[in-house]
């Protein structure tokens, strides 16, 4: 017996050692952590089941069968993040870096499905050389199986990727089709095709970093949710998101204790807006005035930064928001402020996470660039995803709500269920201005006629009581009041139930 547990001990050993110490230090050099160093850094302590730490490849071609590392590349299992289990993969760079295998896949695959079955998230560090280069066509059906399941589990549980080195090729598909994508600055990278073959196909000479680095990512092709610094940073961080989500579709959100007065009066929000309508002011201010604690998660905070998305808690009950930035662009919807809200009302709604939407839009940003890049098409994607969502939707119009982003941006007609209006709300077909050029274009040359017809047209529009007198303004609240009265009529919808007609699934506008 003893033999058997020195046997035992003594092959954990060498499975937690991965491709050896030479190739732990490399990564260590590089500024990386090992595959179970970050595992350790992302669950609660001692928390951590290991499935499949004996696992080998199969492979007998080139020389392989001399060379069968227990476990393959990935450290697989399942532990809690502050009490909530997750299961988590993490590609272990020192075993034939990283590269996937059918095994390989086959541990991943093993985790995938039972977290759908069990109904918890599923957390994938990836490091990666790709597909294992010696087993070919095994090794893209190992692949493909993992995409198959990231289909299936997506809207089940939250699925999230962290990129913690290369990714590379067809890989960078298991992460696309996951919730969130978390890079780390200067050591990840994602790209469907490497620089050198962008050289040779397309001439351009580009570096990993530039071509599919974190910068790149967040701010300009938005494939990522957010970048940290390190790996030490980036796990934190995940373990602060995982907080805010339900572990799957049908738990609801997960309640906090919170410590904050939902009743809380903020004086200072009397004066967020301006006097002067187009003087911009911080809708971040609002945000974290209303949320629990000054607590907000924000996702694809460097993309279309003339919307915010992200998660905050009222009553430690997790809450979405869904806010336009009057800083950015007056706050203007335009394609990728549209495409990037579509996406996070989407996955509230897939997981029952009730949205808040702060509303300051002046409309639609105008010109060829938009209207070539198919701003009609990204546009009806919020239409649509705002329309479709059941889940309970609160609004307020703090400013501006503007013609067609008016009805966009979680109105009363798209099933809002509660709608409020700051006394500063101004909800028009279009603003003073616009419209009574439009109105009175043979007037133009008098100024002082302009000026009375505009103030006539401000006296009627530039106000919230129109909409209200309609019902489709549920109340006029005090600024001050927000956080009391968004945090009870949140209270007031937990029972919501709405369900949409059958259907095989909708046809968003892709
Ligand atoms: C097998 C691999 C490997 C792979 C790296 N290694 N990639 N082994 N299959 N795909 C091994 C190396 O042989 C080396 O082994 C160790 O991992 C570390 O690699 P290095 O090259 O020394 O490291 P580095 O200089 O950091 O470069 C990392 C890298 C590079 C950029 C990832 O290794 C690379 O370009 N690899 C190939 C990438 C690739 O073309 N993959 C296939 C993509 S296509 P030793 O023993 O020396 O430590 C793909 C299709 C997916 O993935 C399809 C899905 C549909």
């Amino acid at each position: 017996m003893k033999e058997i547990l020195e046997e035992l001990e003594n092959r954990r050993d060498a499975a937690r050692m991965g491709g050896g110490q030479r190739r732990i230090d490399a990564q260590h050099a590089r500024g990386k952590l090992t595959a179970r160093e970050r595992i350790e850094l992302l669950l609660d302590e001692e928390s951590f089941e290991e499935f499949d730490m004996f696992v080998t490849h199969r492979c007998t071609d080139f020389g392989m069968e001399a060379n069968r590392p227990a476990g393959d590349g990935v450290v697989t299992g399942w532990g809690t993040i502050n009490g909530r289990m997750v299961y988590v993969f993490s590609q272990d760079f020192t075993v034939f870096g990283g590269s996937l295998s059918e095994t390989h896949a086959q541990k991943i695959c093993k985790v995938m499905d039972m977290a759908v079955q069990n109904g918890a998230p599923v957390i994938g560090i990836n490091d990666s050389g790709g597909a294992r280069i010696q087993e070919g066509v095994a090794s893209l059906a190992g692949y493909a199986e993992v995409f198959q399941r990231n289909i299936m589990a997506s809207g089940v549980v939250p699925q999230i990727s962290v990129i913690m080195g290369p990714c590379a090729g067809g890989a960078v598909y298991s992460p696309a089709m996951t919730d969130f994508i978390f890079m780390v600055k200067d050591s990840s990278y994602m790209f469907v095709t490497g620089p050198d073959v962008v050289k040779t196909v397309t001439n351009e000479v580009v570096s990993a970093e530039e071509l599919g680095g974190a910068g790149t990512h967040t701010k300009k092709s938005s494939v990522a949710d957010a970048a940290f610094e390190d790996d030490v940073e980036a796990l934190a961080e995940v373990r602060r998101m995982v907080d805010f989500l339900p572990p799957n579709n049908r738990s609801g959100v997960p309640e906090r204790p919170f410590f904050d007065d939902p009743g809380r009066i903020e004086p200072s929000l009397d004066t967020l807006v301006p006097a002067n309508p187009n003087t911009p002011y911080d809708m971040k201010e609002l945000i974290l005035k209303v949320a629990d604690e000054g607590d907000f998660y924000e996702i694809q905070a460097e993309f279309a930064q003339n919307i915010l998305t992200g998660f905050i808690r009222l009553e430690g009950r997790t809450v979405g928001v869904v806010a336009n930035q009057p800083m950015v662009l007056a706050g203007c919807l335009d394609i990728d402020s549209s495409r990037k809200a579509a996406r996070f009302v989407r996955f509230c709604d897939a997981f029952e996470i009730p949205i808040l939407t702060f509303v300051d839009v002046p409309g639609f940003l105008p010109g060829t660039a938009q209207e070539y890049g198919g701003v009609i098409k990204h546009g009806a994607k919020l239409l649509f995803a705002y329309g479709e969502a059941t889940v309970p939707k609160v609004t307020v119009i703090t400013r501006k709500a503007y013609g067609g982003a008016y009805d966009v941006m979680s109105s009363k007609h798209l099933r809002g269920d509660i709608n409020y209006a700051w006394p500063s709300a101004e909800i028009a077909v279009m603003g003073a201005k616009g419209a009574v050029e439009i109105l009175y274009r043979s007037e133009l040359g008098d100024a002082e006629k302009i000026a009375a017809r505009t103030a006539e047209y401000e006296a009627r529009f530039a106000n919230p009581f129109v909409a209200a007198e309609r019902g489709f303004i549920d109340d006029v609240i005090m600024p001050h009041s927000t956080r009391k009265r968004v945090c009870r009529a949140f209270a007031s919808l937990r029972g919501k139930s709405l369900e949409n007609p059958w259907k095989k699934h909708d046809n968003i506008p892709l």
